[in-house]
């Protein structure tokens, strides 16, 4: 199977409730070739109404870290989150929410699939859900970031997910949990042989 069909299996999938509320499936986008491949959530709304992953906010704050902290181009790495349709309160669209249990679980089939076709270097997840789902924990971000981790022996660096440093500090400033990510994202230049 390659990226392109899996895409457009995923694009039709009902193998959760959140098929029925979603605008838009976000599967993902990239270099199908990355080197390095970073891993949110799920969609919110600009992605939902999209269809591109990290396009918000958020994304915008991880776009600045790809290219102005990193020095590479957006369209370089791979962007996937860990459930490609968005989940909100009560399936209203008005109030995001993490993903549920079985949600994760239906969505998994996508993901690994992803890592697998992709076959990246490194992989950065960000926040909560991606690092315990891909290292299979209940371990909090704040125990497992900047340290290294495997997934079928990918080295994987959690750090936090940009939502929480926008919540945390806003845009601007040199925040620590900011210095923390810009920590942890020195590591993955390094091991990526990229000039820190
Ligand atoms: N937050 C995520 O985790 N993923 C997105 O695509 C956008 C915001
Ligand atoms: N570059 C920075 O200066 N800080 C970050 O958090 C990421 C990239």
């Amino acid at each position: 199977m390659t990226l392109a069909e899996l895409e457009a299996e995923a694009k039709r999938c009902i193998r959760c409730k959140l098929a029925s509320t979603r605008t838009q499936v976000v599967f993902g986008e990239g270099n199908p070739k990355a080197r390095l491949m970073f891993i949110g959530e799920g969609p919110g709304k600009e992605e939902d109404l999209s269809g591109r992953p990290f396009v918000g906010r958020a994304g915008q704050l991880l776009t600045r870290i790809i290219e102005q902290g990193m020095k590479l181009r957006r369209e370089d790495v791979y962007i996937a989150n860990v459930v490609k349709c968005r989940p909100t309160v009560d399936g209203l669209g008005v109030r995001d929410r993490p993903p549920e249990p079985d949600e994760v679980a239906a969505c998994s089939f996508y993901l690994k699939k992803q890592i697998e076709l992709i076959a990246p270097e490194v992989i950065v997840t960000l926040g909560n859900p991606a690092t315990r789902f891909l290292l299979n924990t209940n371990e909090g971000i704040m125990k497992l970031r900047g340290k290294w981790h495997s997934y079928n022996g990918i080295p994987v660096m959690p750090t936090y997910h940009p939502s929480f440093l926008l919540r945390h500090g806003g845009e601007t400033g040199n925040t620590p949990h900011k210095r923390e990510v810009w920590n942890d994202i020195k590591l993955v230049m390094q091991k990526l042989g990229l000039p820190v």
